[in-house]
């Protein structure tokens, strides 16, 4: 089993997955990425696992990331803080074996350019007393795919976006390996 975990940013996510796998010999994985100074490049690389980073035409156009998935064997893609829409090629090649997770509880927050920190300062703008995580799958619209998992924590008045993302992080980290555990061994 090879998963490919499309990451951008730090990657506490995708290195909570890669830990989770470290004691099962049968689950390998890809890392990529879009951004060559994503801070995930150099952690994952130090863990012996390959790397591709790519740009718009890669994703896009060329054909150069679904090649890279065919030529790694990839079974399963997890987004774990990747913002670029999948085009619909690579969409079309891995029916339901794609899923992100987003910080929010999805219809909420969701879309276009809500991301990280953004879509905490609008759950705090809004005066939720309720946020969470969404994991679920990719299709060709930003956040829109059938949800798998939400799981939620409450939002005190006198939270900070900071305070809220961190609640958050703690969810994601405490679900989204059991929930790319669960998915793979189907
Ligand atoms: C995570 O909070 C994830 O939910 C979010 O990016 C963060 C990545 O953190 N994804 C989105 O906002 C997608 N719309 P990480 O790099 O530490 O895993």
């Amino acid at each position: 089993m090879k998963i490919a975990l499309f990451a951008s940013g730090t990657g506490s996510n995708a290195l909570k997955i890669i830990e989770h796998f470290r004691t099962v010999p049968s689950v390998s994985f890809v890392v990529l990425s879009n951004k060559e100074d994503a801070p995930v490049l150099p952690k994952v690389q130090a863990l012996n696992i390959p790397t591709l980073t790519f740009n718009r035409k890669d994703f896009y156009e060329n054909g150069k990331v679904k090649a890279f998935l065919a030529d790694q064997s990839v079974d399963f893609i997890v987004l774990a803080g990747f913002l670029w829409l999948m085009p619909t090629d690579i969409v079309q090649e891995y029916p339901n074996k794609i899923i992100n997770i987003h910080p929010a509880l999805l219809p909420k927050f969701g879309g276009k350019g809500m991301y990280g920190m953004k879509v905490h300062e609008a759950v705090k703008q809004a005066q939720e007393t309720t946020t969470g995580i969404t994991i679920h799958y990719v299709n060709e619209k930003y956040d829109e795919g059938e949800v798998i998992l939400q799981a939620t924590c409450a939002v005190a008045p006198t939270d900070t976006p900071a305070m809220i993302a961190q609640k958050v992080q703690a969810l994601e980290h405490e679900h989204f390996p059991k929930v790319v555990a669960k998915l793979i061994s189907k």
